[in-house]
Order: structure tokens, then C-alpha cells, then sequence
């Protein structure tokens, strides 16, 4: 994939702002702990998997510096860092996942000294960027046999490149099915109020030569009753023990529209969006974000600033309309409360 989201690079946390696209694309350099918090809150490295790997590097950020050989300061430290990083979004399960990782590999290695330690952690935040590339094309490589030469299909938000390290989970898919040159067309939902999906994906299959066309949200359903789509694709930011998945606000909609005109809807994501504490799609904790997304149009007011505004950016879509997840693991089908727990560990 040329589009290189997110990486180490000299010392710091290089991500494409994506705030700025598709007019600009612009490298932000993220020196210290506040810059990556921020990006990631304001969203200019986003989607699930990506924001696991931001996790990530940000620790290497907030503990480079420790000074001295203070293992108990240190340890206080790393979890101070921890807990302030994982303040940043509360939805996409990948964040938490992988700053337990980073813990785990400090905890576990305390006896070595602290710059050996700090080593570590950068070599483990390094292996959940590279392990997230092969992830990638391991679900793409499955996916890629659901998409047949005449389908035309349907995404929401983004779920592609900039939501991961390589190729994406929902738009790997399409990536993959392309080259083994198979013939087929993506509608893309604009997805209010942030509009990754006009902004992000309309741009990402664009550049890799995916025959894509973008509809307002709204749309969805018209073109599904005149039988134009074939199979709806989404990634996901949590999936419940269950099969209940949160994904971006209005993904919920598409899975009950998808189910009433029997149209398959699939779940691409990695083994790291499965929270197999949770039960059920209800305790995932959904984020709410500031009015202004909602009352503004990119930067442009839209509404009365005064207006009370309910902006939730997840939804739950419940396991019953989802036909299977794409997993690197491969498909999982029904009945999840039993295969998911099989499959992923
Ligand atoms: O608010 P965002 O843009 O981070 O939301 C992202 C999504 O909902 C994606 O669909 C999800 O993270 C899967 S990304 C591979």
C-alpha cells in the first residue's frame, strides 16, 4: 500500500493528518505524548486498528525520556502513560488492547535494566504495527472470495488504508478482489457528520483505481430497494463476545436496511476489535463528541450554534443482522456466542 498511515520515524510518530484530506495530504510529526493524545481525539489518525498502533508508539513517546534507573518510578510512569493515552477514545477496543500489550511486555521484562526495557517496548510497539500488515492481507485474502465478477457493494465510513497500517480491513477486501481481477463496483456513504467516507474513502479507492461512487448516507436504502446492492462490507471499532459489533454511527441502520431487502452484510475486522469480556453489544461504551461536529459542515456552520445536538459516533449493530466476520483467522459465521469464542482467543 503506498499510503503509509502511521510509522516510526526518526524518533517520532509520523501519521498523514487525516483532517486535511482529500485537499491535503499532510504529514504530522507527533514528538510527545500530548501531540499523539490530541491527533488521536481530534482525529487525524483514526479507525480502530490504526489507533491501536498509535497507542502504541505514543507509550514509547511518554516514556523515552524517564531518566535514571527508578524502576518503581518507572512503572509509575508507564501506567500514568498508559491511562492518559487511553483517556484519548473509549469506543475502538484496539487502543486498549494494544497499550495492555505495551504493559504486559514492560511488566514481564523488570528485572533487565531500564534502558533494555525501554527497547522492548519500542520492538513491541513495532510488532503491532507489522503484525497489523499481515493481519490485513490475511483478512483480504478471505474477503476477497465473498466478491464476485457483477457484485456491487457497500461500505460506510472509512475502513481502509488510513484506518490501519497497510491495506485495511473492509476496503482490503476490495483491494484484494481487484487483483486477483475480479469486476466489481463500490457505493461509499459520505457518513455524517465527520465524512470519512466522502473525505477518506472516496479518496483511498479513488487513488487505487476502484470503480467507487459516493452517496449521502441517506441514500442507502433507495438503492437497495432497486436492487442495486449486493453485499455491504463495514469494519468495526468493538465486537461483544456475542457478534454484537460498534462500528461508526449509521452502520446499524445499513445491517436492519441490508436485513429487509436479504441483502448479505459482512464485518471485516482483526482479532484485537474483539472485546470477549463484553457479553453484549450493550456495555460497549459509545463515544459522544462536541455539537460543533454536527452543527458545522467541514469548518462551515450549518445550523443554529445554539442547538441542542445528540452525537453519538458508534453505533451497535446486533449479531442477528450480521451474515459473518472476516477475520484473519478466516470467516466466522453463526452462531457466534459459540464461534467467535472459538476462534478467537
Ligand atoms: O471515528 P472513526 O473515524 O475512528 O471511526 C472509524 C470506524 O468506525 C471504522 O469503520 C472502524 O474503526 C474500522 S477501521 C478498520
Amino acid at each position: 500500500m503506498p499510503i503509509a498511515t502511521i510509522e516510526w520515524k526518526n524518533n517520532c510518530i509520523r501519521i498523514i493528518n487525516q483532517t486535511k484530506l482529500p485537499l491535503k495530504l499532510e504529514h504530522l510529526d507527533c514528538r510527545n505524548i500530548k501531540t499523539i493524545w490530541k491527533a488521536i481525539k481530534e482525529l487525524q489518525v483514526r479507525g480502530a486498528p490504526a489507533i491501536g498502533i498509535a497507542g502504541a508508539l505514543g507509550v514509547i513517546l511518554g516514556i523515552k525520556d524517564f531518566p535514571g534507573q527508578d524502576i518503581e518510578g518507572f512503572k509509575k510512569k508507564l501506567d500514568q502513560t498508559v491511562k492518559y493515552l487511553a483517556s484519548s477514545r473509549p469506543t475502538a477496543v484496539n487502543l486498549f488492547w494494544a497499550l495492555e500489550r505495551m504493559k504486559r511486555r514492560a511488566y514481564s521484562n523488570l528485572n533487565l535494566s531500564l534502558p533494555k526495557i525501554k527497547e522492548l517496548l519500542l520492538d513491541e510497539a513495532l510488532k503491532i504495527l507489522e503484525e497489523d500488515k499481515s493481519i490485513c492481507r490475511k483478512m483480504a485474502d478471505y474477503g476477497a472470495k465473498l466478491i464476485h465478477d457483477g457484485d456491487t457493494c457497500l461500505t460506510v465510513c472509512n475502513a481502509g488504508a488510513l484506518a490501519t497500517a497497510d491495506y485495511g480491513t473492509a476496503l482490503g477486501v476490495f483491494y484484494r478482489a481487484k487483483e486477483k481481477g475480479r469486476v466489481f463496483k463500490v457505493f461509499a456513504c459520505e457518513t455524517r457528520p465527520l465524512l470519512q467516507g466522502a473525505r477518506l474513502t472516496s479518496w483511498e479507492l479513488k487513488e487505487h483505481n476502484i470503480d467507487v461512487t459516493l452517496i449521502a448516507d441517506n441514500t442507502a436504502g433507495y438503492l437497495m430497494k432497486e436492487g442495486k446492492i449486493d453485499k455491504v462490507f463495514a469494519g468495526a471499532d468493538r465486537v461483544a463476545a456475542n457478534g454484537d459489533t460498534a462500528n461508526k454511527i449509521g452502520t446499524f441502520n445499513l445491517a436492519l436496511l441490508s436485513h429487509y431487502h436479504q441483502i448479505p452484510f459482512y464485518i471485516v475486522a482483526p482479532s484485537s476489535t474483539f472485546d470477549l469480556k463484553l457479553k453484549s453489544g450493550k456495555s460497549i461504551p459509545i463515544e459522544h463528541r462536541k455539537p460543533q461536529e454536527v452543527i458545522c459542515l467541514q469548518s462551515k456552520k450549518v445550523a443554529h450554534s445554539q442547538v441542542k445536538v445528540y452525537n453519538p459516533a458508534f453505533d451497535v449493530t446486533l449479531h442477528k443482522f450480521i451474515r459473518a466476520f472476516v477475520t484473519e483467522k478466516g470467516l466466522i459465521k453463526p452462531p457466534f456466542a459459540k464461534n467467535i469464542p472459538n476462534v478467537i482467543r
